[in-house]
């Protein structure tokens, strides 16, 4: 049966040099996505995976792959992450010129189209292309690295969306990304986000990942 809510480890966190069995241990504690955190040293001040490792992660794992693509010029390179094997493509509308082009173009590469939104970002720049998203991220910290801590005022905005898409009767997922922990996991669920991101509360949880995502799913 599909998960209601999903928790989605951010892989950013992870041990690369033993990075196929700490995916298998995601998957096996019930992991419902891998997250991919894509970055290129000029949307955020860091530089971290490309494709190739996408194409790694795929070989390794039947989760889907939620990829995060914190980058300029989206459109340039969706093409090669589809290729590699996303399942998900979220672009940042602080990015895209023509955010309804750019969901279209990554809908007619076979992948699913998500939205995301910096903390800065106002509910109101992406109404108008909430009826297209399968997918809106919210981003409760700033972009660029993982172990920050939460900005409570994500669960207001995650509650604003909610609103927003029950309106449309949309079934896109609410995807909350940066500071997720057992304090706040279940809060954000009662307002209404279904997908929750997690790198630190996974990977650096002092009994391992396994232990890391148990944690949170007993939250919800
Ligand atoms: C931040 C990334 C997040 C990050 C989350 O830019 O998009 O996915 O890895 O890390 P934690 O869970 O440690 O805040
Ligand atoms: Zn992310």
């Amino acid at each position: 049966m599909p998960q209601k809510y999903i928790i989605a480890p951010s892989i950013l966190s992870a041990d690369f040099t033993r990075l196929g069995e700490e995916i298998a241990a995601c998957e096996s504690a019930g992991a419902g996505w891998l997250h991919i955190d894509v970055m290129d040293g000029h949307f955020v001040p860091n530089i971290t995976m490309g494709p190739f490792i996408v194409e790694a992660c795929r070989r390794v794992t039947k989760l889907p792959l939620d990829v995060h693509l914190m980058i300029e010029n989206p459109e340039r390179l969706l093409e090669s992450f589809a290729k590699a094997g996303a399942s998900r493509l979220n672009v940042h509308m602080e990015t895209c010129q023509d955010l309804p082009g750019t969901l279209q173009q990554i809908k007619s590469l076979g992948c699913e189209a998500g939205v995301a939104l910096n903390p800065d970002t106002p509910v109101g720049a992406i109404e108008a292309v909430m009826p297209r998203a399968d997918l809106i991220l919210v981003m409760s910290v700033y972009p660029g690295f993982s172990g920050q801590g939460f900005i409570p005022g994500s669960i207001a905005k995650v509650a604003e969306i909610r609103k927003k898409l029950d309106a449309l009767s949309s079934s896109a997922w609410i995807e909350v990304d940066g500071g997720i922990t057992v304090e706040n996991v279940r809060k954000l669920e009662d307002a209404g986000a279904t997908a929750f991101v997690a790198a630190t509360a996974v990977f650096k949880h002092p009994q391992g990942a396994a232990v890391g995502i148990k944690a949170l799913r007993s939250q919800l």
